[in-house]
């Protein structure tokens, strides 16, 4: 496909699959505007409450989506098809997105067209924002680390693409959270656990790692040992946690990002694929993009790590795939229902 090609399609893309609402508008696969409203009402659960959230996007939605088209410079009218979110995600939040996204689709007469949140967190990597941007060859090898998934893709394609490891039990995300929980800092832990992580000697604290066969990985039982950790630790020294926060976040990060990449150079091992793409919220972290790059270059292979904007949920993305679906004129019925749970991508 030729990426300078300029078929000047507008389109909206939706996203509202977990605590996020964004909207965004591409001009073919060229980035005009993304928008993104977080949802400050969980901070004080310790997690996503999905009521919460399908209310809170039912009072971003319409904001957002107007904000895109005002950066974006052009009118809902200029529009060429509306790609919106279909799964996986909670429930009640893909209702607020698939419904404005069909009811805008048939107001303004123009094609709807469903996205798979996974794939298009891989397709992320073919958004167009400025010069420097540069997409993957296929065949690669996308690892993509959520708060809800962790898998390994073979990518032929924009749309041909195995699934060949995953989790069996947490997903990347959530084992950053969980650790951060244990550790009292609020949800979602993750970038916390990064920042605190960046004053920490990686190497103080040692944690078991499973030894799982094949591509597939396994969180829990990393879990588990932190948390009977810092619970025994916790017995002698009640503050232990505070005066070791630096420490303990740079050595269960340290641990969770080893596992992620013995699974990766695993993957080049049994495929011979060494272009390498990562791609979810977790790929945000600044050691996994360190260890990608550091291993990539001692290994010989051609990594790619996504703008920082667009590894966590993001419209953008959602609209880049929509974008490669109308290419291939595939579009969505009216009738059309959002799904909870991943599908075979
Ligand atoms: O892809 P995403 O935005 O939403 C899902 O589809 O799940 O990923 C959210 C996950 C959360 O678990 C969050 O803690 C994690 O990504 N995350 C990070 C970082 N930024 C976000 N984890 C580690 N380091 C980060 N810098
Ligand atoms: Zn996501």
């Amino acid at each position: 496909m030729n990426f300078n090609l300029c078929m000047c399609i507008y389109i909206l893309g939706i996203e509202s699959s977990c605590d996020d609402t964004s909207a965004a508008i591409l001009k073919d696969n060229i980035i005009l505007s993304n928008i993104i409203a977080n949802q400050k009402v969980h901070e004080n659960f310790g997690g996503v409450v999905p009521e919460l959230a399908s209310r809170a996007h039912q009072q971003n939605i319409i904001p957002v989506i107007h904000q895109a088209l005002q950066t974006a410079k052009i009118s809902k009218n200029n529009l060429h098809a509306i790609a919106y979110t279909r799964g996986p995600g909670l429930l009640g939040s893909l209702l607020v997105g698939s419904s404005l996204a069909k009811a805008m689709a048939f107001g303004l007469n123009i094609p709807l067209i469903d996205v798979d949140h996974m794939q298009a967190h891989i397709l992320a990597h073919f958004i167009k924002y400025d010069d420097t941007s540069h997409v993957p060859e296929f065949p690669f090898l996308c690892l993509t680390v959520s708060g809800g998934h962790t898998l390994i893709t073979l990518v032929r394609d924009f749309f041909d693409m195995e699934v060949i490891g995953q989790t069996i039990d947490d997903a990347a995300g959530e084992a950053f959270d969980k650790a951060a929980k244990i550790m009292g800092i609020p949800y979602p832990g993750g970038p916390l656990v990064d920042k605190f992580a960046q004053q920490g000697n990686p190497d103080t604290f040692k944690f078991a790692l499973p030894k799982i066969k094949k591509l597939d990985f396994s969180f829990s039982g990393l879990k588990t040992s932190f948390l009977y950790f810092i619970r025994d630790q916790l017995k002698k020294n009640i503050d232990f946690i505070e005066q070791n926060k630096y420490d303990l976040c740079a050595s269960i990060q340290q641990s969770i990002i080893q596992l992620l990449m013995d699974k990766v150079k695993l993957a080049v091992t049994q495929t011979g694929i060494r272009h390498i793409a990562v791609a979810g919220g977790v790929s945000a972290n600044s050691f996994l993009r360190k260890e990608l790059q550091r291993t990539g270059d001692k290994m010989n292979w051609k990594v790619y790590i996504p703008k920082f904007e667009f590894c966590t949920d993001n419209a953008a993305m959602i609209a880049v795939t929509g974008y490669y679906k109308f290419i291939n004129q595939s579009f969505a019925p009216q009738d059309i229902v959002p799904y909870a749970r991943s599908l075979k991508i």
